[in-house]
Order: C-alpha cells, then structure tokens, then sequence
C-alpha cells in the first residue's frame, strides 16, 4: 500500500457515501471505512511500513480521508432526513386499527367528593373553599379550641411556624366564610387535611375532609339530622341507617358523632365495622355561639349547624376498600374498577 491507495481509498469512500440513500446504507459505509474493523484503522496500522519519504503525503491523505468522509456521512444524513421524513415511511393503511390511548378516570375520593357536591347543591348549598395552609387562628383559637387541647400538640399537628400549620381539618373554612359572608350561609367545604398520624390500613398523614356550615335564623339538631340522613341515602343507598351520638367539640354544642349503618354488611357486623354493624363518618353539632362572636354574627339572632365529614372513609365502606393506603399508592391495577 502507497500513498496513492490511500488516495484513491479515501475517493472511493466518498463516492460510496454520495450513493448511498438511505440512513442503512450511510451507517454502512461508515462501519466500512471508519470502524473499529474498518480500513482507516487498517491504513493507520501501515502507514509505519510505508517508506519515510512517502510517509507524510500518505499520512495527509488517511487524515483526509477520516475528515471528509466524516464530514461527508453527516451532511448526507442531514440531507436524507430533510427530504425524506413523511415520504420513507410506509403509505398510510386506512384498515389498520387506531392507535390506543388507555382514558384515565377520576379517583374513588373525587367521586366521593363530587358526588357530595351533587347532593348538597340539591339542599341548596354551594363550595367554598380555604387554604391548606392556615393560621393557628382559623384553625383552633376562632374554632373555640383552647390553647391547652390536646389537638394542638405537635404530636398531632404540622405546625410551620409563625403561628401557621397544615389543616387539621376543614373547619376552618367555617371561619373564613363567616368572616366574609353574612348569614344566611349554606356551603359544604371538601379538601385536604393534614395530621401526623403514622399510616396504617385506617390512618394517614394527609386525607380528606368534607366541611359543611348552615346559618341562618331557626337551624336546629332537626334540620342537621335530616339534611345529613339525606346525605346518607343518596351517597349509600336508600337502605342506609344514620345514628347520632352525643359527643363533645369545642365549637359545637351540643356535639354529636355519626355513624352509617355499614354498608358491606348491612348492619349485621362484619370486619369492616369491627362487629358493630355501624360505620362512624365524623363529628357535627351546632355553632357554639362562641364561634360566632368570633365572626361577629350575633348568637341572640342566628343559629347554625355544622358537620364534618372523612372523605376517604366513605369511600372504603361504600367501594368495600379495606386499606386507606389503597387509595393513595395510585397503582392502575387498583384504579381501574372505578373508572
Ligand atoms: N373537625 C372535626 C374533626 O376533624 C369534625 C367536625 C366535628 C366538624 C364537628 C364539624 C363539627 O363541623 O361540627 O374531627
């Protein structure tokens, strides 16, 4: 091999690139020549045998022929790709069936949510809406909730400093609607809550909460345990039994809890209502008359109810989901049935 092989490899080189047409045969050429096996490094490996005088002029041409072909390859494909695009890909079929797009669904806890707004807005109720951040404010001290309870340790709370903290609950978008909003008030008030409860088949940190808020001159225990009977037969089915206990919260009175008769085993007891028969849903009460005089509303002409409401936990017992967690891995396999 001489000098003027090289040469006259490097032309044959580029006049393979020129013909090549397509991104197979560029990629060819290129393994041909540049390679690890190609001839370049074959070249290179010889150019030690060519005599001295011959050497440079046989160097300058191997240099030339790895640049300009290089060049040549990336200028060819630049080129093929321009004009080729749409034209290289096979005809359009019309018989091939479409594409498939898999549709998402909403999540069991926004259907519960919805389906909630749904019922409410028949009781002429509208949403309202609060921070997830809140004050310590709105979140206990107008809520009648003294600095000594116990739901203000940080055990229980976020707290984020500067007197602010993550939502215990949804009751303290009680508080902001009544700041702003005379009497008569009829909102429900679904979100996010935050609590620092370690996360087993029943608890976690972050869950969902469904506030609700009714003021105007007569509301009485009456209305608040029709309204939310209501609630329970539209959500679970005409079948379903509500129970009211007393109970205590500091910013109602009287307070009571709620139970749904459990809706898996019809009342009958079963692992999910431990036995019981009974399935307890959140707290309710009316306005303690001290919350109002937080909102300046007078106690003397108004009076309200409010209710509370464990999104998540309606969703388990009316979908039969015996883990919370279930409801926030968001593993399809699980989703699916809801959609
Ligand atoms: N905020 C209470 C809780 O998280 C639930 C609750 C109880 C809300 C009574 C209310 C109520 O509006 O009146 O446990």
């Amino acid at each position: 091999m001489n000098a003027n092989d090289i040469r006259e490899l490097k032309e044959q080189a580029l006049a393979e690139a020129a013909a090549a047409g397509t991104a197979e045969a560029l990629e060819a050429v290129r393994i041909r020549y540049l390679g690890r096996k190609g001839r370049l490094p074959e070249i290179m490996q010889h150019l030690k045998a060519i005599p001295p005088e011959e050497r440079p002029l046989a160097g300058r041409y191997a240099n030339e022929l790895k640049q300009t072909l290089g060049e040549t390859l990336a200028a060819r494909k630049a080129a093929l790709e321009a004009a080729g695009g749409a034209r290289s890909r096979a005809p359009f079929d019309p018989t091939l069936p479409g594409a498939w797009r898999p549709a998402g669904s909403r999540h069991p806890v926004t259907q519960i949510i919805d389906e909630a707004i749904r019922i409410f807005h028949g009781l002429g109720f509208t949403v309202a809406d609060g921070p997830d951040v809140e004050t310590e404010w709105h979140n206990f001290d107008a809520l009648n909730t003294p600095a000594d309870h116990p739901s203000r340790d940080t055990q229980d709370t976020f707290w984020l400093g500067d007197g602010t903290l993550l939502r215990t609950q949804t009751s303290p978008v009680q508080i902001r609607v009544m700041e702003r909003q005379p009497p008569p008030i009829r909102i429900i008030a679904p979100g996010r809550c935050y609590r620092r409860d370690t996360t087993d088949a029943t608890h976690s940190a972050n869950f969902h909460q469904i506030e609700g808020l009714y003021v105007d001159r007569e509301v009485s225990l009456a209305d608040l345990k029709g309204d939310i009977t209501h609630f329970a037969r539209q959500m679970m089915g005409a079948d379903v039994k509500v129970r009211f206990r007393p109970h205590f919260f500091p910013f109602t009175e009287p307070s009571v809890e709620y139970d749904f008769s459990c809706h898996m085993c019809r009342g009958k007891g079963c692992r999910v209502c431990k036995q019981s028969g009974w399935i307890e849903i959140s707290g309710a009460g009316l306005v303690n008359p001290r919350v109002f005089e937080q909102v300046r509303i007078d106690p003397e002409a108004f009076a309200g109810y409010a209710f509370g409401m464990g999104v998540e936990r309606i969703a388990m017992i009316k979908f039969g989901i015996e883990d919370i967690r279930l409801l926030y891995e968001n593993d399809v396999r699980f989703l699916e049935p809801f959609a």
